[in-house]
C-alpha cells in the first residue's frame, strides 16, 4: 500500500490501535501527526520515528475541545504543508446501566467518541478539501451494530458515528472520501481495562473469547492498521460513506 508522501493526522495515535496504525502509515512513507492526550507516549513515539527516518509530530491534543483542535490541524500544517488525512480513533470506553450512569459520564464518553469526531471533521475537512482528494476515517465499533450488555452509553457513541460516516460522505461528495473501520474485539489496553473488574484473570478471559471468534483470535492492532492503510490510499477512491468491518467474523454468527 503506497501513502508515501501524504500527510496523515491519527487521533489517539499513541495507544493501541492509533500507535499501531500511527508506525505503519510511517512505515508506508507518510508523515505523521501524532494527535492524543497522552504526552509521554506522544513525546517518546514521535522521537522514535524520527529516529528511524520518519516524518512525525506529536501534538498535544484534547479532540473534545475545540480549540485544542483547531491548533491540531493548524500545526499539522505549519509542519507539513497540508493535510491529506484524518484517522479519527481517540475513543473512550465505559461499562454499565444506562441506570448507573450519570449525566457526566454521558457527557464525557460523547465529547471524545462523537463530539471529537465533530470537530476533528469540522477543522479538517476545509484543509482536506484543499487537496481534492482528502480522506477521513473514522474508527466506530462493531459496538454501533451489537447490542452489548451493559455498554448502551459506548454502543450510542459509536451507533452515531456510523451516521457520521454517512452523513459527511455525502455532504463532501467528490472533495473528501469518508470511511469508517469498525473492529471487533482487539487486543488493546481498551480492551484490557474493559476486562477488569471480573471474576476471572484477564488472560483466562481472552482465552474464552478467542474460541468464540471464527478465526480463533483476537484482534491486534496491526489487522486494523493494514485495513486502514489501504482505506486511507488511492487505490481505495472507490470506498465511500460505508464502513469495513474487521472483527474474524463475529457479527456473522448466528444469535444461539
Ligand atoms: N480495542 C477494541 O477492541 C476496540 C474495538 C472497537 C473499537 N475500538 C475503538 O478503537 C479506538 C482506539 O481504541 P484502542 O482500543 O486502541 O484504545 P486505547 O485506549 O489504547 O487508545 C485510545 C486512544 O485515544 C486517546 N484519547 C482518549 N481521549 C482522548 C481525547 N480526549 N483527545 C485525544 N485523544 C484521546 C488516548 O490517549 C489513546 O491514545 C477507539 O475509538 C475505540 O473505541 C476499539
Amino acid at each position: 500500500m503506497n501513502l508515501k508522501d501524504k500527510v496523515i493526522i491519527v487521533t489517539g495515535g499513541t495507544s493501541g490501535i492509533g500507535e499501531a496504525c500511527s508506525r505503519h502509515f510511517a512505515e508506508l512513507g507518510a508523515k505523521i501527526v501524532l494527535a492524543s492526550v497522552q504526552e509521554i507516549e506522544g513525546k517518546a513515539l514521535e522521537k522514535e520515528l524520527l529516529a528511524a527516518g520518519h516524518d512525525a509530530k506529536f501534538v498535544r491534543t484534547d479532540v473534545s475541545n475545540e480549540e485544542s483542535v483547531r491548533q491540531m490541524v493548524s500545526a499539522a500544517v505549519a509542519a507539513f504543508g497540508r493535510v491529506d488525512a484524518v484517522h479519527c480513533n481517540a475513543g473512550v470506553w465505559a461499562r454499565g446501566l444506562v441506570t448507573d450512569f450519570n449525566e457526566a459520564d454521558w457527557t464525557k464518553v460523547m465529547n471524545v467518541n462523537v463530539k471529537g469526531v465533530f470537530l476533528t471533521a469540522k477543522h479538517a475537512i476545509p484543509e482536506l478539501e484543499k487537496t481534492g482528494k482528502g480522506v477521513l476515517l473514522i474508527t466506530t465499533s462493531v459496538a454501533a451494530h451489537i447490542g452489548f450488555p451493559a455498554h448502551s452509553l459506548y454502543c450510542a457513541s459509536k451507533g452515531a458515528l456510523d451516521a457520521v460516516v454517512r452523513c459527511l460522505a455525502t455532504d463532501h461528495a467528490g472533495k473528501v472520501r469518508v470511511v469508517g473501520i469498525s473492529p471487533g474485539t482487539i487486543d488493546t489496553p481498551m480492551l484490557a481495562a474493559s476486562c477488569t473488574g471480573w471474576d476471572k484473570p484477564v488472560a483466562e478471559l481472552y482465552a474464552e473469547v478467542e474460541k468464540k471468534i471464527p478465526v480463533r483470535r483476537l484482534g491486534q492492532p496491526m489487522d486494523i492498521a493494514h485495513a486502514a492503510a489501504f482505506l486511507l490510499s488511492d487505490e481505495a477512491g472507490y470506498v465511500n460513506g460505508t464502513s469495513l468491518v474487521l472483527d474474524g467474523g463475529t457479527m456473522g454468527l448466528p444469535p444461539w
